[in-house]
């Protein structure tokens, strides 16, 4: 008896509620005609479960759930803003990977025989580079304040995955450098290489003329106005697959970092989802734009200079197959010859940071873990030798 009062009792205050609920704020569920039958992010899932279970065998399911959890972010420091952002960062609890890598180096240097004394442009590529990245411990995942502006209004730091400042280390950017960014917006990697002063010319390119004004707004918050209307900068939208009609081996180095399927991207948000019906043929065209792309890229760097091409996603597919076709038609079309460099003298500094696949036919892959939740981020180095 006492029981079903009590129920009566919950009813009726249910009731209440929904009263009190206004009309306009009850959530009324879409039809089920345009709602998808599966959402873009269980396809997406059900796709790297079938393909990453087989590429990555008995490490999927760990990486798999780093990707279905919040990832893990860096703050990239700006050398063009005068707020000491630094001790602000190592109060938090912070240290800059890279820079703890670089001092170990040249310790280590330093302690080598004089016959084994390198230069510091030995060090491990990269590692010059004014590049400075904050991220919290292992296993921390405390978030990042925001960055706030300086006097001049640019700001002390950039959030970004900070294994997205690997492919810029390994771009190996040096004073007095030509380089070109062919896919580079919104601009993280764009402003990471930018701390390096000094460089001869830097050409930012994007097709996408939205995505274009979004990378001008962020060089406004981060860059001074003197370098931005500098003629040593030039910004673009062109379609960097044709960029070989434009200009062809001109540039020290060049940032190859690809449109893809975003996989952490693809399995957590529905909006503009690579993995939505309507994209089907968009997608399964990836690995070809990406092709082009890196050809074009080649095209661009000048015989002696280097090509990264980048991706975000772990497919074979979009990473070493791509390199592997490329490779083969720059020399086919072209006659470029290139020759893959190795970047284990790089990453091998950073397997307390992050997770690296291990061995590659060609390239490095940062897979997500849930005690450093970074990536995925691909990268490949190429030189061009002819
Ligand atoms: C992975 S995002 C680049 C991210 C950027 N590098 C960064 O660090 O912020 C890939 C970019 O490629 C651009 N894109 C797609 N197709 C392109 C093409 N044919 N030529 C040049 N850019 C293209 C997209 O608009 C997108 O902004």
């Amino acid at each position: 008896m006492a029981l079903l009062m009590e129920t009566k009792l919950i009813l009726r205050k249910v009731k209440d509620l929904r009263c009190f609920t206004a009309k306009r704020n009850r959530v009324k569920e879409k039809w089920a005609a345009t709602r998808p039958k599966y959402p873009p992010t269980r396809l997406a899932l059900q796709h790297m479960d079938a393909v990453y279970g087989a590429q990555l065998g008995s490490l999927w399911p760990s990486v798999r759930v780093a990707l279905l959890c919040e990832r893990k972010y860096g703050a990239l420091v700006n050398t063009h803003s005068h707020h000491d952002v630094i001790s602000e960062l190592q109060h938090h609890g912070c240290a800059d990977f890279i820079t703890s890598t670089a001092l170990q180096e040249s310790v280590q240097v330093e302690g080598e025989s004089q016959s084994d004394l390198r230069t510091t442009s030995d060090v491990s590529p990269g590692l010059n580079a004014n590049i400075k990245c904050f991220v919290f411990p292992q296993g921390d995942i405390s978030r990042f304040k925001p960055a706030r502006p300086d006097a001049n209004g640019l700001l002390g730091y950039y959030l970004m995955d900070a294994a997205s400042v690997l492919p810029c280390l390994a771009l190996d950017v040096r004073e007095g450098h030509t380089v070109l960014d062919l896919c580079a917006a919104p601009g993280g990697k764009a402003l990471a290489f930018m701390q390096t002063h000094g460089l001869g010319f830097v050409c930012l390119n994007d097709s996408s003329v939205s995505r274009t004004m979004r990378l001008r707004r962020v060089l406004h918050s981060y860059i001074p106005k003197a370098l931005l209307s500098d003629h040593r900068l030039r910004i673009s939208s062109f379609d960097g697959t044709m960029w070989g009609q434009i200009e062809r081996g001109t540039f020290d180095r060049v940032l190859v970092d690809v449109p893809c399927t975003t996989d952490r991207h693809s399995v957590t948000e529905e909006d503009n989802n690579i993995f939505s019906k309507s994209r089907v043929g968009e997608r399964r065209r990836l690995p070809q734009l990406q092709t082009e792309l890196l050809l074009a890229g080649l095209e661009a760097v000048c015989p002696g200079g280097e090509v990264l091409y980048s991706t975000c996603t772990l497919s074979q597919q979009q990473n070493q197959a791509v390199v592997e076709q490329a490779e083969q038609l720059a020399l086919e079309r072209h006659g470029i010859q290139i020759q893959v460099v190795s970047l284990k003298p790089l990453t091998r500094n950073f397997t307390n940071t992050f997770h690296f696949a291990p061995e590659l036919s060609v390239g490095e892959l940062v897979l997500p873990h849930l005690a450093a939740n970074f990536g995925p981020i691909y990268m490949c180095k190429l030189k061009r030798l002819t």
